[in-house]
């Protein structure tokens, strides 16, 4: 089967092209390298010894990403390419609805297009806003997103049901992710964000190589058992292989179906903290700061229905992802 992994040198779409060979999947990678490196090409093939076919193409750019629908027949598409930094979303909020929105169109024409209309979407437990009920079932409905980013998931889940209710020769998978962190156990994959990183886990990265003093902790008065945020932190090798489970629900009906990928554990930041501490050996300094804009307190998954349906369960615990976080870090940053 050949799959399109649309993003596929990025974060997760990487690991998701590492996990589709190792189950014998033909995949072919189209990015813009916008926020990647070609050399990630080599670091996959290091890891499974197949090279998987690469196109520098835009999604903004439909003559760009012609050829790739001229040149093969796929089985699904696997759509992780977009822009994902919540603050600069706030910024340029035409950018991401340029790129995420009117780009995620033009890739669903020349689906269409080409008779290829099976495609899983990279959406976010974001879309649950603050959510009405903890853990987050898929049935608990979709809230008021605190940034454009997150419309952007909110609104390309919504052009993705239309889609396929216009024509029920569609079939979409949704996959909304809680936390992904860790990389792969190689050191070869993992996340470098540009810049002084947003997120969690990069930022204490960044403390552990001693390239940021300490880490800033948003608000120690939320209603968790220690009042700092509660999130669903799910390793992203456990998630990539969730894809690959996606991959025979998209091939094997048709309508649309939703699904968490989240391992059903909330970890507060202190929680995180520590267990990076007492993985790596490391001492994260940390202050107490005010709470984040739009944050929330807790967030995390009931992930049921993906093991029912998809016959996924995350496997590996926060002690891996820490290891395997800083096994990364520990080579790409210093
Ligand atoms: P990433 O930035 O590492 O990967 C996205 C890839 O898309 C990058 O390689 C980038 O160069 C490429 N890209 C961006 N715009 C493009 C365009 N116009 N044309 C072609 N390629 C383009 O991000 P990631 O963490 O791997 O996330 C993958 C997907 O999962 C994204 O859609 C993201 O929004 C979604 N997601 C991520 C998280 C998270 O916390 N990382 C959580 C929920 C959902
Ligand atoms: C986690 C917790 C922070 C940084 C975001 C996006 C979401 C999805 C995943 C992408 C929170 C706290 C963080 C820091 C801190 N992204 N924190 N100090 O906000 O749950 O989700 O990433 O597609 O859409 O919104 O993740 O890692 O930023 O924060 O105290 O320096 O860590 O307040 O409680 P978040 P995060």
């Amino acid at each position: 089967m050949k799959i399109l992994v649309t993003g596929g040198t990025g974060y997760i779409g990487s690991h998701t092209c590492v996990e589709l060979i190792k189950k014998g999947y033909d995949v072919v990678i189209f990015d813009n390298l916008f926020n990647s490196k070609i050399d990630v090409l080599d670091r996959i093939e290091k890891i499974t010894g197949v090279r998987p076919q690469f196109y520098r193409a835009d999604l903004r750019d439909e003559d760009s990403m012609r050829p790739v629908f001229e040149e093969h027949k796929f089985d699904a598409v696997i759509h992780f390419a977009g822009l994902k930094a919540v603050g600069e979303s706030v910024e340029k909020p035409l950018l991401y609805y340029e790129n995420n929105i009117a780009g995620s169109i033009n890739l669903c024409k020349l689906m269409s297009e080409y008779g290829c209309k099976r495609l899983i979407f990279s959406s976010s437990a974001t879309v649950y806003g603050d959510p009405a009920q903890i853990p987050i079932t898929e049935e608990c409905p979709k809230g008021q997103c605190t940034n454009p980013y997150g419309w952007t998931k909110s609104m390309l889940e919504q052009v993705f049901t239309d889609v396929q209710k216009a024509d029920d020769e569609w079939s979409v998978v949704l996959l909304r992710y809680f936390n992904p962190i860790g990389a792969h156990e190689s050191g070869l994959l993992g996340e470098s964000p540009n810049g002084i990183p947003n997120n969690l886990m990069p930022y204490i990265m960044q403390v552990a190589v001693g390239k940021l003093p300490e880490l800033g902790v948003f608000g120690d008065d939320y209603d968790t058992p220690d009042g700092t945020g509660v999130r669903d932190y799910i390793h992203v090798v456990d998630l990539a292989r969730g894809h690959v489970n996606a991959v025979d629900k998209v091939t094997g009906s048709t309508g649309v179906n939703i699904y968490n990928l989240g391992t059903g554990n909330g970890y507060s930041v202190l929680d995180i903290v520590k267990a990076f501490e007492a993985a790596n050996g490391i001492k994260i300094p940390y202050q107490i700061k005010p709470r984040r804009a739009g944050d929330i307190a807790t967030c995390y998954a009931d992930p049921s229905k993906a093991a029912k349906e998809l016959g996924w369960k995350a496997e590996l615990d926060l002690k891996k992802m820490c290891e395997d976080s800083w096994n990364f870090a520990k080579k790409s940053l210093t």
